[in-house]
């Protein structure tokens, strides 16, 4: 794999292997195997020019584990203050040896300049850009998913027959965005349900149930139901509910967390603004696999650097379509 930038065009067979791979990293790291020494003498620069906790930290854990150097780069309080490009800050890195980039930036498609501008030879990670995409988030939901539903060794499974529900402000949300093409791809039905100021105008092209009343969507009985971050910092207060509406009629709350079928499970990207678009009892319940998805996200960036930096190349759609 050269690069990992979007899951819209990750095939069935490369999102398999990631999740795959995590498995045999999670379960290394289960024998208290603390490091392995498969990416020794490779460094990996995290380039965030947003903020971030889960993501970036995770990703210099799963470096860290696969005995990689790590650089940290955070926009605030570099020279990108004094109007440095993204082109001349990754050169400076990249001649400081990076040879992976993992990138977080405001403005959708810069991982895909980085990866395809010619400017740095090192393999990109898109971990988030603007409101397109976060793969990475999508990959270890998935995993997240596949450890609940098929218990022992999951290798090789796929998603098919689950339902997944995604609620809240998919119009800002690239977690959505990466988790419908990856489910799908996966073989999972996915029902978005939104408020109609917060649904994408494209989103009649995508592969997915949309629904307006989370009332409906949790009588449609999900198997799980991921509760997306309100994006206030994105928001435009004209076409923003208000906050009280919100929470009544498209929040999590305890009366609706009863309802949801017996096995389901409750999921959130984080950060999570409890109160409004997820209860207490809903995130701390023992249906929450938020802090599943935290952990699992280590095993997922370990398997997505070692599968740039020291795995085979990928499957194209052209060689899996003639399997
Ligand atoms: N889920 C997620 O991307 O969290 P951070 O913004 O903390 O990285």
């Amino acid at each position: 794999m050269r690069h990992l930038l979007d899951t819209r065009t990750l095939t069935r067979a490369d999102a398999l292997r990631l999740l795959d791979v995590a498995e045999d990293m999670r379960d290394t790291q289960s024998r208290e195997v603390r490091k392995l020494p498969t990416l020794r003498g490779k460094t990996v620069v995290n380039l965030f020019f947003e903020d971030s906790t889960r993501t970036r930290i995770s990703f210099e854990a799963a470096a860290k584990r696969l005995s990689a150097d790590v650089i940290n780069f955070s926009a605030k309080g570099s020279s990108v203050s004094k109007g440095e490009s993204l082109q001349d800050t990754a050169q400076t890195l990249q001649a400081m040896g990076a040879d992976a980039v993992v990138i977080r930036h405001g403005a959708s498609g810069a991982p895909q300049t980085l990866a395809t501008s010619g400017w740095i030879s090192a393999g990109v990670v898109n971990a988030g850009d603007g409101t397109h995409e976060h793969p990475t988030q999508a990959l270890l939901d998935a995993f997240t998913i596949r450890k609940r539903f098929f218990a022992g060794d999951s290798r090789g499974r796929d998603l098919a027959g689950l339902r997944v529900t995604i609620v809240g402000d998919v119009l800002h949300s690239r977690v959505a965005r990466s988790n419908v093409w990856l489910l799908t791809t996966l073989g999972a039905e996915v029902t978005l349900v939104a408020p109609p100021t917060l649904v994408p105008q494209d989103v009649s092209a995508w592969p997915v149930r949309i629904v307006y009343d989370l009332d409906e969507a949790i009588d449609g009985a999900p198997d799980a139901i991921m509760m997306l971050r309100i994006q206030l910092e994105r928001m435009n207060a004209a076409y923003f509910p208000t906050e009280r509406e919100y929470s009544r009629r498209w929040g999590l709350d305890a009366a609706r967390l009863q309802r949801l079928p017996e096995g389901s499970i409750v999921m959130h990207p984080g950060p999570m603004n409890r109160g409004l678009e997820i209860s207490a009892d809903a995130a701390d319940s023992p249906r929450s696999t938020v802090l599943e998805q935290v952990a699992n996200g280590v095993s997922v960036r370990m398997a997505a650097l070692y599968l740039l930096l020291a795995g085979e190349r990928e499957t194209t759609h052209a060689e899996e379509d003639a399997r």
